[in-house]
C-alpha cells in the first residue's frame, strides 16, 4: 500500500511516500527553523504561514523523488495531534484535501506514536515488546511497546520536555536556537565532570523533570563571577551530561524491572551524540539492544506518520473527512 504521509506539526513541513509502512520512497522535510532563529524559539504564527507556502511544493517533491503520480496514491495519513494548532491544521486540510480528490482513505496520526514509529521503517522491523524512549521538543516519554499500535505510557516529564531542556538551556548559555545540536556540538570539546548539574531520577515514578537542571544552570552562572566559571564548553557538557545520564538510567532500569532486553530511541534529542554514546556503552553492559533510527528520521518527518498510520489502514480502520487537529495529545470523543 502507497501512503502519502504528511507532518506540519512545528516548524518543519514534510511530506512522504511510504510503501506498506515500512519502506519511504521519499522523505521531503522543509523547515522555518531558520526564521525563528533571530526570536530564539519558534514563532508559532510565522511557522503556520510558512506551512501554507510550502505544504504544496513540499508534497509535489515528495511525489517525484518517490517516482510517483497521484494515482499511485492509495491512502493519506496525517499528523492531527499534538502541535502548534495553526500548523496543524494546514497539514490536516491538504490532506483532506488529496484523500477526497483522489477518493482513497484517510488516517490521522498522534505525531508521538509516529516518533515511537519511526524505528520500524526499516528492512528488518524491531521485535516487541521493547522500552521506547521519545525525546524531543515536546516530549520525554517512557513507554512499553506490545506492538506498533499497541503501548502503555510509563512515565513522562512532569515539568520541561529534554529538547525544551536542551533549547532553554542554549538561550542562557548564548547558543542561539535550536539549542539541542548548538549543545552537542559545543560539548564534544568540554569536560562533562566541570560542574556537577542535578539529575532528578525520581525513583518512585517513570515520569521525568528538567527544570531542575535548566534552573541550577540560570543560578550558577548568576552567583559565579565570569573569572570563576569554566570554558562554555565545559558548562555545555555538563549540562548535557545532567540530562543525559537520567535519560540513559531510567530507560535501562526500565528495561531491567520490566524484563525486556530491547529498547528503542526516538525524537529529535535522539540525535545527540552524548546520549547515543552513553546509552550504547551501559546497554551493552546491561545485555539491551538499543535501536536507534538515522537523524532524518529522529526529528519530525512524514515518513515516520505513515509508518504510524499503517496498522489501522491495513485493518480499514479509516478517518472521515470530519478529522479535526487537536493542539494537546487527547483526542475528544
Ligand atoms: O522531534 P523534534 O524534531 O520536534 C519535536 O517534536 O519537538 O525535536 C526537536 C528537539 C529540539 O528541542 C532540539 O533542540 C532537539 O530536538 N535536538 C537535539 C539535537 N538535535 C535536535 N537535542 C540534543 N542534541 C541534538 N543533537
Ligand atoms: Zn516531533
Amino acid at each position: 500500500m502507497r501512503i502519502l504521509a504528511i507532518e506540519t506539526s512545528c516548524d518543519e513541513t514534510s511530506a512522504a511516500v511510504v510503501v506498506d509502512g515500512r519502506r519511504a520512497l521519499s522523505n521531503v522535510v522543509s523547515s522555518s527553523q531558520e526564521l525563528h532563529q533571530r526570536f530564539g524559539g519558534i514563532v508559532p504564527e510565522v511557522a503556520s504561514r510558512k506551512q501554507v507556502e510550502l505544504i504544496g511544493p513540499v508534497v509535489l517533491q515528495a511525489l517525484e523523488q518517490a517516482g510517483v503520480g497521484w494515482e499511485d496514491i492509495e491512502a493519506v495519513a496525517v499528523t492531527n495531534r499534538p502541535g502548534l494548532i495553526g500548523s496543524l491544521v494546514v497539514g490536516l486540510c491538504a490532506a483532506k484535501a488529496i484523500a477526497w480528490a483522489l477518493g482513497v482513505p484517510l488516517v490521522g496520526v498522534n505525531h508521538l506514536e509516529g516518533h515511537m514509529a519511526a524505528n520500524f521503517l526499516e528492512e528488518q522491523p524491531p521485535e516487541l515488546p521493547a522500552v521506547v524512549l521519545v525525546v524531543s521538543g515536546g516530549h520525554t516519554d517512557l513507554a512499553l511497546m506490545h506492538a506498533l499500535d499497541n503501548y502503555e505510557l510509563l512515565g513522562r516529564t512532569r515539568d520541561d520536555a529534554a529538547g525544551e531542556a536542551f533549547d532553554k538551556a542554549a538561550r542562557i548559555l548564548g547558543l542561539g536556537y535550536p539549542g539541542g545540536p548548538a549543545i552537542d556540538r559545543i560539548a564534544a570539546q568540554g569536560n562533562r565532570a566541570a560542574v556537577d548539574f542535578p539529575r532528578a531520577l525520581l525513583p518512585d515514578s517513570w515520569d521525568f523533570s528538567f527544570s531542575g537542571p535548566k534552573t541550577a544552570l540560570a543560578r550558577y552562572l548568576r552567583d559565579t563571577p565570569p573569572e570563576r566559571r569554566p570554558a562554555l564548553a565545559d558548562l555545555a557538557a555538563s549540562f548535557q551530561e545532567a540530562l543525559v545520564e537520567v535519560l540513559v538510567t531510567k530507560s535501562l532500569l526500565a528495561c531491567e524491572r520490566l524484563g525486556v532486553d530491547r529498547l528503542m530511541v526516538a525524537g529529535g534529542v535522539a540525535v545527540n551524540s552524548r546520549l547515543r554514546g552513553l546509552l550504547a556503552e551501559r546497554a551493552q553492559a546491561e545485555g539491551v539492544q538499543v535501536r536507534i533510527p538515522p537523524a532524518v528520521l529522529c526529528t519530525d518527518n512524514a515518513a515516520m506518520i505513515g509508518a504510524a498510520a499503517y496498522p489501522r489502514l491495513a485493518r480499514g480502520d479509516y478517518d472521515d473527512l470530519h478529522l479535526d487537529a487537536y493542539a494537546s495529545t487527547h483526542r475528544p470523543h
